[in-house]
C-alpha cells in the first residue's frame, strides 16, 4: 500500500536540499519579499484523508490559480456562452502576451491566460458593482474549502492595480474589439482582487476537491458543477494551465494543473486526489520550479498521472 504521508514527507525533505529554486516574482513587493525557502504540499484523497507537509498551512498569494475558480463561476453564470468570447486552445505564449489578440480579433486563446481571465472578470462583473463580484468570488472559494480563513490581500490587489500596465493594455485592446463590455477599470478591479486571493496549500487543495470528484464536493455531496463540466475544466487545466509551459507540465507531471506567479500549483488526480503545492521560486515560464518537480516526483511514486 502507498504510504502517502511518507511520500510527501520525503518530497519536502528533498525540496529543502534542491539547489535550483527558481526566481521569486518581483513585480510587486508582497511577492518579492516572500522567503524562497518556503515549500508546502497538501494532498487530499477522494475519501477526505488529508496529508500535509512543510509550510502547508501558511497562506500565500494564489494569483493565477484563481483563474480556475473564476472560470467555474462564469460557466455557472452564463454557461457555454463563455466560449463565444474565450477560446479553448493553448496559447504557446507568455501569460501576459498581447500578440495573438490582434489577429484573433480580441478573442483570447483560453481562460487561463491573463487576457482570457480578464474577459471572464467582465462576465463575472455583469450588471453588478465590482465589490459584489469580488465578494461572490470570495464566498465561492470559502464555500468550496468549507472554511472562512481564505481572504483577499488588499495590499496585493492595490499593487496589482498600481503596476498592472500590461493587464490594462490587454483589457483596453479587447475593449476595442467589443470583447470587454463593461468599464475597463471596474473589470480590472475584479481581476486584480481575484489574483490577490490568499490561502494555504491545505485550503487550496480543499477548494479544488470538486475537480477530482466529478464536480461534487466529496464531503457534502453537493454538486458544484456537472461531471461533464468538471471534466472540461480539467482538460483546460491540462492543456492551458501552465501557459507556454503547459506541454512540459503535461510531459513531466501528466495531471490537470494550474499555476500562479505566487508559486502555487493546484493539480488534480481525477478520482484520486486534489493536490496543492507552493514554492515561490519560478522557472523561466513563470511556473513554480520546485512545485513542478515535487508534483513530478509525487506522480512517479503514486502512479497518478492520467496517462
Ligand atoms: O495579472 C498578472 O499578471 C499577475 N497578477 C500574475 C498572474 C499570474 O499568476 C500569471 N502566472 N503565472
Amino acid at each position: 500500500m502507498t504510504d502517502l504521508s511518507a511520500i510527501i514527507a520525503d518530497i519536502v525533505a528533498e525540496m529543502a536540499d534542491a539547489p535550483e529554486r527558481g526566481k521569486v516574482a518581483d513585480y510587486i513587493p508582497p511577492l518579492a519579499t516572500v522567503d524562497p525557502m518556503k515549500f508546502g504540499i497538501a494532498v487530499i484523497e477522494a475519501d477526505g484523508t488529508c496529508h500535509l507537509a512543510g509550510d502547508a498551512d501558511e497562506p500565500f498569494s494564489i494569483q493565477s490559480v484563481a483563474k480556475v475558480f473564476g472560470l467555474t463561476l462564469a460557466l455557472g453564470s452564463v454557461g457555454d456562452q463563455v466560449w463565444k468570447r474565450v477560446g479553448r486552445e493553448p496559447s504557446g505564449t507568455a501569460f501576459n502576451s498581447i500578440v495573438q489578440l490582434e489577429t484573433e480579433r480580441g478573442i483570447p486563446r483560453n481562460p487561463f491566460i491573463n487576457a482570457g481571465a480578464i474577459v471572464i472578470a467582465d462576465i463575472l462583473l455583469g450588471r453588478r458593482q465590482p465589490s459584489e463580484a469580488i465578494a461572490e468570488t470570495l464566498r465561492f472559494v470559502r464555500a468550496l474549502a468549507g472554511e472562512d480563513g481564505i481572504y483577499i490581500d488588499d495590499g496585493v490587489a492595490a499593487d496589482e492595480q498600481r503596476t498592472g500596465f500590461r493587464n490594462k493594455a490587454l483589457a483596453n485592446y479587447m475593449r476595442a474589439f467589443d470583447n470587454i463590455v463593461h468599464d475597463v477599470d471596474q473589470v480590472l478591479g475584479v481581476y486584480f482582487h481575484q489574483c490577490a486571493l490568499a490561502m494555504s496549500c491545505r485550503q487550496l487543495a480543499l477548494t479544488g476537491r470538486y475537480l477530482m470528484s466529478g464536480g461534487r464536493n466529496p464531503e457534502t455531496g453537493h454538486s458544484i458543477v456537472s461531471a461533464n463540466r468538471a471534466r472540461r475544466i480539467n482538460a483546460l487545466m491540462m492543456t492551458c494551465g501552465h501557459y507556454d509551459g503547459s506541454g512540459e507540465f503535461a510531459f513531466r507531471v501528466g495531471l490537470p494543473g494550474k499555476s500562479g506567479v505566487g508559486g502555487g500549483i493546484l493539480a488534480v488526480a481525477p478520482g484520486k486526489a486534489s493536490i496543492a503545492v507552493w514554492s515561490p521560486g519560478l522557472n523561466e515560464r513563470g511556473n513554480s520550479q520546485l512545485g513542478t518537480l515535487a508534483l513530478e516526483r509525487l506522480v512517479q511514486r503514486t502512479g497518478w498521472s492520467v496517462f
